[in-house]
């Protein structure tokens, strides 16, 4: 008889007597769901150390039962250290009976190996499963938070589009009334400040709905002279410059036309200027907006430079993300809603800065050519 054959018999005649042993020193608490499964499991796994004695060791019979136990203590949520240190008391249990076999430990030794190895993969094959289980399971916490968090932004931007349409019908009619009460009485005070004050909360309802992607502000695309757009801008914009006593220098090439929402544009260049101005509140002197717009090579730019702070290259790198400001009062989508709009149009934007100045570059394509510029000029 091989010593595994003894060594099985003997196993097996003394097989309650270490099951017992080992089950009164097991780690198991009295409220986990599989109480009498580690019990089980335990008399399991020293039948199948007979059975690979006996036999041929069987590796699939080994791994079915240690994810069993994985699937049970993770279902249990027990920590995995407990089975580890069961499976360890089993096998001392066993490794302390051995020496009553009267066996000479010189023939022990390889099948005591044997043994060791049979016990070390069956801890290795549960805790890999548990490991994987219990990923999966923060997995698919990570997801759900993830998704909750998207499903209330996503109402929150319902939300607050609706709002904004309520608030868009009546702005209308007023600024129409402002329109009138105006052409009936050119003297009258305030009226041109509370017009500004109407275009500037237009602004901003605007700006909401394009970062809900609701509506899309100047229905149709359209030729336009950049010239003229930033013109239209500076002059919007003109009582903030001169009340934060802001210089602003524009050179536009007069022939430079864009095609594409022109609103849209209007919002980037408001956001752009409206920053800068901002920028230059921590400037006590000769504080300059600088807005350029020249074609090179195949391409249209639009620059928007300012003398103010530089912004810290960490910092550049976020500043296009929502919700990202460094305002008191910011909501952090001005650039946002800029970069999403130019990159509709097929363009990029980017920013530097160092301490002499901040610029905001646009880069879009002159997707025309010279004579669709000549016939187009006409209507424009
Ligand atoms: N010209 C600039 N100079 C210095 N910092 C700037 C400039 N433009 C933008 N920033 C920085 O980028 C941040 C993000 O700008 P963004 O326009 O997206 O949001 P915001 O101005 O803070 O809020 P709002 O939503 O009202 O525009 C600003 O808070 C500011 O720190
Ligand atoms: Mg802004």
């Amino acid at each position: 008889m091989s010593v595994e054959e003894r060594l099985s018999e003997f196993l097996e005649s003394h097989y309650e007597c270490f099951v017992k042993k080992w089950s009164e020193n097991v780690l198991v608490s009295s409220n986990d769901p599989y109480r009498s499964e580690v019990l089980s499991n335990g008399r399991r796994m020293v039948q199948l150390v007979i059975t690979f004695l006996r036999a041929d060791f069987n590796e699939d019979l080994l791994k079915e039962l240690a994810f069993k136990v994985a699937e049970e203590r993770a279902e249990a949520k027990v920590n995995i250290s407990d089975f580890i240190y069961n499976v360890n008391l089993g096998r001392s249990e066993i490794f302390k009976h051995l020496y009553d076999s009267k066996i000479s430990l010189l023939e022990l030794q390889p099948t005591i190996n044997q043994i060791n190895s049979y016990f070390d993969q069956f801890i290795y094959y549960a805790v890999k499963r548990y490991t994987e289980i219990k990923d999966e399971e923060i997995k698919d916490t990570k997801t759900f938070i993830e998704q909750t968090h998207q499903d209330r932004l996503t109402l929150l931007g319902q939300m607050a589009s609706s709002f904004v349409h309520e608030f868009r019908n009546p702005l209308t009619s007023i600024t129409g009334f402002i329109k009138l009460l105006q052409r009936e009485n050119p003297t009258l005070d305030y009226l041109t400040v509370i017009q500004h004050e109407l275009e500037q909360l237009n602004y901003q309802i605007s700006q909401f709905l394009l970062v809900s992607k609701k509506e899309v502000i100047g229905k149709e695309k359209a030729l336009f002279h950049v010239d003229h757009l930033v013109k239209e801008v500076e002059m919007f914009l003109y009582p903030t410059t001169v009340d934060n006593n802001v210089k602003v220098e524009v050179n536009i090439e007069p022939t430079l036309k864009l095609l594409g929402y022109r609103d849209e544009f209007r919002q980037v260049l408001l956001n752009i200027l409206m920053n800068s101005i901002d920028a230059l509140k921590l400037v006590y002197y000769d504080k300059a907006i600088s807005i350029q717009g020249y074609k090179h090579e195949e391409s249209i730019y639009l620059a928007v430079h300012n003398n103010g702070p530089v912004i810290p290259q960490e910092q550049i790198r976020t500043i296009f993300e929502p919700f990202v400001t460094h305002k008191k009062l910011g909501t952090g989508i001005g650039l946002f809603v800029c970069k999403q709009i130019i990159e509709k149009h097929n363009g990029t934007i980017s920013c530097t800065s160092t301490d002499e100045r901040t610029s905001f570059i646009i880069r879009l394509e002159d997707v025309l050519t010279k004579e669709e510029q000549s016939k187009t000029s006409s209507s424009l």
